[in-house]
């Protein structure tokens, strides 16, 4: 039987194709797209008029490196008053020493680690004693701080599945209830980020899948909430950009699969097996080699979602390959898709 499946991320593919694969024998074949539209997913132009960004304060998490790294930078350049949380601020992070190196008194770091309820506490009485008139709160929020990994379900430990937890959705929820009241006074815009393995799983994700569907329930619950209340919620899903963060390295794979290993549960190593085991680690290193390296369509996304007169609900900066993939796995029948990309 013919089974076709859209394959492989844009990076791997040569020119405007998608590749299409004959699982029976194992062909490959191109498919040609013809709109320069559609190929160019990634790096999308906003329209619309932006709010004149003033002094406005946003304080944007996880800005040690990566994504929350650039977009202090960048909403710094644009003149918003910027709070740019560190988990390592205390420990000297280079990231933090560049920011600092700015020596603007609109870009303020403070030590924030998303997990402790004592530092997110501080980090609401430095911002409430930094703002000239707390009375009309803080503009924006931007949940950044993340980690990940990988596994599959049997591979991963239940103390994973809480790590990652405690800082992508625990983190989310707690710093959004703490900054709330400020930026409810300001009617101002809350960002999370979530991922597209927010919107559509995959194997071997589950423990960063989960957290990220959560953080997608969680935000869209919130933007009911706040509608009546004039403060804006929006999502920004991005694809896959782990070459230009630091989500992962070659070493975090390789320290992260030999604990997984050494940790398996004495069936769970026999039934599977060794092999199995490293095929799907190959199978990790390269997807995390397949990611774009360019992360303005993340910035601009966040940028449009604080300045935007009507900021979307969701964003997609991906390239084409994931946006389609997740078009799919989101509006036809789980029995389609899954043949399609899973199986
Ligand atoms: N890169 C991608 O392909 C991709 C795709 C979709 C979604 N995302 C999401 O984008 C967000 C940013 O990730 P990134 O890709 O920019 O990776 P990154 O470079 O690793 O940035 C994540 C940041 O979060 C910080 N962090 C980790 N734990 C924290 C905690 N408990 N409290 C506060 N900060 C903490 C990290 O600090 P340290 O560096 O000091 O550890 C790091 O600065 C995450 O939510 C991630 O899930 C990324």
């Amino acid at each position: 039987m013919l089974a076709i499946r859209l394959s492989r991320p844009v990076s791997q593919l040569p020119g405007k194709t998608l590749s299409v694969c004959d699982r029976a024998n194992g062909t490959r074949q191109s498919l040609l797209f013809s709109s320069a539209s559609f190929i160019r997913m990634s790096r999308r132009t906003y329209a619309g008029e932006v709010d004149p960004v003033g002094s406005k304060a946003v304080l944007v998490t996880g800005c040690d490196s990566g994504f929350g790294f650039s977009l202090a930078k960048h909403l710094h350049s644009k003149g918003f008053l910027v709070f740019a949380g560190c988990l390592m601020k205390d420990k000297g992070h280079d990231g933090v020493k560049e920011l600092d190196s700015l020596k603007s008194d609109r870009l303020r770091t403070i030590q924030l680690n998303v997990c402790s309820s004592e530092e997110v506490e501080k980090a609401v009485e430095i911002v409430h004693s930094s703002l000239k008139d707390p009375e009309k709160g803080m503009w924006g929020l931007v949940n950044n701080a993340g980690i990940s990994t990988f596994g599959e379900v049997e591979f991963t430990s239940m103390e994973t599945y809480k790590q990652v937890a405690e800082v992508n959705l625990w983190g989310t929820v707690r710093m959004t209830k703490s900054f709330l009241p400020l930026i409810r006074r300001a009617k101002g815009r809350v960002v999370n980020i979530s991922s597209m393995l927010g919107r559509m799983a995959n194997p071997a994700r589950s423990p960063y899948c989960i957290t990220k569907f959560g953080v997608e329930a969680f935000s869209d619950c919130l933007r009911y909430e706040m509608h009546p209340l004039g403060v804006k919620v929006s999502i920004v899903e991005p694809g896959n950009f782990i070459a230009a963060t630091s989500l992962y390295s070659p070493e975090s794979i390789k320290a992260i699969a030999k604990k997984m290993w050494d940790e398996l549960p004495e069936v769970v190593r026999r039934d599977y097996g060794k092999k199995y085991f490293d095929e799907r680690i190959a199978k990790m290193e390269t997807y995390c080699k397949s990611g774009s390296t360019d992360t303005s369509p993340v910035i601009d996304a966040v940028t449009h979602a604080l300045t935007a007169a009507t900021p979307y609900t969701r964003y997609h900066p991906m390239d084409y390959y994931w946006w389609l993939r997740m078009q799919i796995m989101t509006h036809l029948p789980g029995a389609v898709s899954d043949r399609l990309y899973i199986y």
